[in-house]
């Protein structure tokens, strides 16, 4: 037999190189914040099942998370940088990309979740999804976590029994603000920081969402829990706009697809998660679940309505009044 040509062997060895990369696997690593028995946290499973079984051999999804991989404060570079394909901050977790999406943090602006939905799934919810793509980022989808609630060291029934009190808040100068209107002193804390800050007395309050405090086991350090729904907790699933546009086409169609499922999933789950975790908080007897007269209610939405009238300029009036509309069916 003739021995080949070394530009035979070099044909060769293009080609081999060639089938694998067009071969080669997508690896999207996906970082999140959150414990795995919360509706992120189970979103992002969910997505890697689908994921990897409509695109075997060309996707695996790595899950990391409770900040595994990146906390709060770093996923985002991360993910500007290459280094992590998928994330899902908080809505209130992009400030410094937009000032549109801080909508979603202003108190007491939406009735309940179903306006939040006809928002998001409207023109502005749409629109807002692709507002950053000038700075890298493009918004896939909006998982919920459900209605915030405050929690405390002593019982809050009145926006007074909160003055000089400090509650742990999330990078968005808006809950700064929404704490500031109460008298009370917000400090900007990441996620992972939030158990010990509580434990130790750094703050002596906070706001979250029933699965957050549940899965984080603030209910352990936090005596008193005021059912107050005064703001929304929600998620933009984000990826690196550029990543996003070079993947293969087929392969983008199907993930998009995938992720419309799990974000109809998570959204139909977070209510159910809500409604056990609260349960268990209370069952729990460690805590005590404050409900708030409708005076009460409506003390808390009035001591915190400058927020509003201060930062609607910023987010532009248009996008306030289409949140606002949602509310009607
Ligand atoms: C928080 O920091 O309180 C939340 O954004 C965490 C999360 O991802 O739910």
């Amino acid at each position: 037999m003739r021995k080949p040509t070394f530009q035979a062997l070099l044909a060769g060895a293009a080609l081999t190189l060639l089938t694998g990369m067009i071969h080669a696997e997508t690896v999207i690593k996906f970082s999140h914040v959150v414990a795995e028995n919360t509706p992120k946290g189970q979103g992002a499973l969910m997505f890697k099942k689908l994921a990897e079984e409509r695109l075997p051999g060309k996707v695996k999804v790595e899950v990391y998370p409770n900040s595994q991989l990146f906390g709060d404060g770093k996923e985002m570079e991360a993910l500007l940088l290459g280094d992590v394909q998928l994330i899902a901050p908080s809505l209130s977790k992009f400030d410094r990309y937009t000032n549109q999406i801080q909508v979603f943090d202003l108190p007491f602006l939406f009735n309940d979740i179903t306006a939040i939905h006809r928002f998001q799934n409207g023109p502005t919810g749409t629109a807002i999804l692709k507002s950053m793509t000038k700075k890298g980022l493009i918004g896939l989808g909006y998982w919920d976590n459900g209605m915030k609630q405050l929690s405390a060291k002593k019982p809050l029934r009145m926006p007074a029994d909160a003055k000089g009190m400090k509650f742990r808040i999330q990078a968005s100068d808006i809950l700064e603000a929404q704490f500031k209107a109460i008298g009370a002193v917000p400090q900007k804390l990441a996620f992972a920081e939030v158990y010990s800050a509580l434990e130790t007395g750094v703050v002596d309050g906070a706001e979250n969402p029933w699965s957050n405090a549940y899965s984080q086991k603030f209910y352990e350090v936090q005596p008193y829990f005021t059912e107050s729904n005064h703001g929304y907790l929600g998620y933009m699933v984000v990826a690196n706009s550029k990543f996003w546009e070079e993947l293969p086409a087929d392969v983008r169609s199907v993930l998009e697809k995938t992720l419309a499922e799990v974000t109809a999933e998570v959204n139909k789950s977070a209510g159910v998660f809500s409604e056990g975790d609260r349960k268990k908080i209370k069952d729990s007897g460690k805590t005590e679940i404050l409900a708030l007269t409708a005076e009460q209610r409506a003390a808390w939405q009035s001591a915190m309505k400058p927020v509003l009238d201060q930062f609607t300029p910023k987010i532009g009036k248009e996008i306030v009044d289409a949140a606002i509309a949602a509310n009607k069916p």
